[in-house]
């Protein structure tokens, strides 16, 4: 892969969409190369992974900082000193600084599970989204890869792909099969922005 672009993923959590897009990059399917994991939790599962492929982990936590500003101040270092190029969200839970949104405008995408606009918005993650897909009876959900700007769920749309929902299914259930289709449109719509087709 020539010049790889270089990536920071954002983990809150197991970082399944992050061992996706790992698998993606080493099999040549993303023209990228993960070269940092951030997440805001230092027992989050995704950094294990990471550290399990040698990719370098910073934990992010706001409340180890004398202030908000000296947080974000540190966290621009930190991407500036790997010379990030794109930022992909992957079950990350807080908001990104604005400062970094607006340093880096459409080059930053998030994995939302459900078909937004739908059932978007803060507070609106994991199983709270499946439930209320549930309660509203729909018929199908999916998951959507979209660019981050200042408004939560909010930026374009890059690619959506719908599962139906099972008259039997839990949010448990439900989340199972949204998740399987995170893991295969994030790798393909992130190669997607980095190789300009979305221009
Ligand atoms: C996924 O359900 C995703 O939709 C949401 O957070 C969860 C992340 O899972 N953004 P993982 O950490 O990637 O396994």
């Amino acid at each position: 892969m020539s010049n790889p672009a270089k990536v920071a993923v954002f983990v809150s959590g197991g970082g399944s969409n992050l061992q996706s897009l790992i698998n993606a990059s080493k099999s040549g399917n993303l023209a990228a190369r993960i070269v940092l994991v951030i997440s805001n939790r230092d027992d989050a599962y995704g950094l294990e992974r990471a550290r399990r492929e040698g990719i370098d982990t910073f934990v992010y936590n706001v409340k180890k900082y004398p202030d908000r500003a000296a947080a974000h101040k540190d966290l621009m270092e930190v991407i500036e000193h790997y010379d990030i190029e794109y930022i992909a969200l992957a079950g990350y839970l807080k908001l990104i600084p604005k400062p970094l949104i607006r340093k880096y405008a459409d080059k930053i995408t998030n994995v939302h599970p459900a078909l937004l606009p739908k059932y978007g918005g803060k507070g609106m993650y994991g199983h709270r989204v499946h439930e209320a897909v549930l309660k509203a009876g729909d018929t199908e959900s999916g998951a959507t890869i979209h660019i981050v700007d200042e408004i939560y769920d909010n930026g374009k749309i890059l690619m959506q792909k719908k599962v139906p929902v099972n008259s039997d299914d839990t949010p448990d259930t439900l989340a199972a099969r949204v998740l399987k289709v995170e893991h295969e449109i994030y790798p393909i719509a992130l190669n997607n922005l980095i190789t300009g087709k979305y221009q």
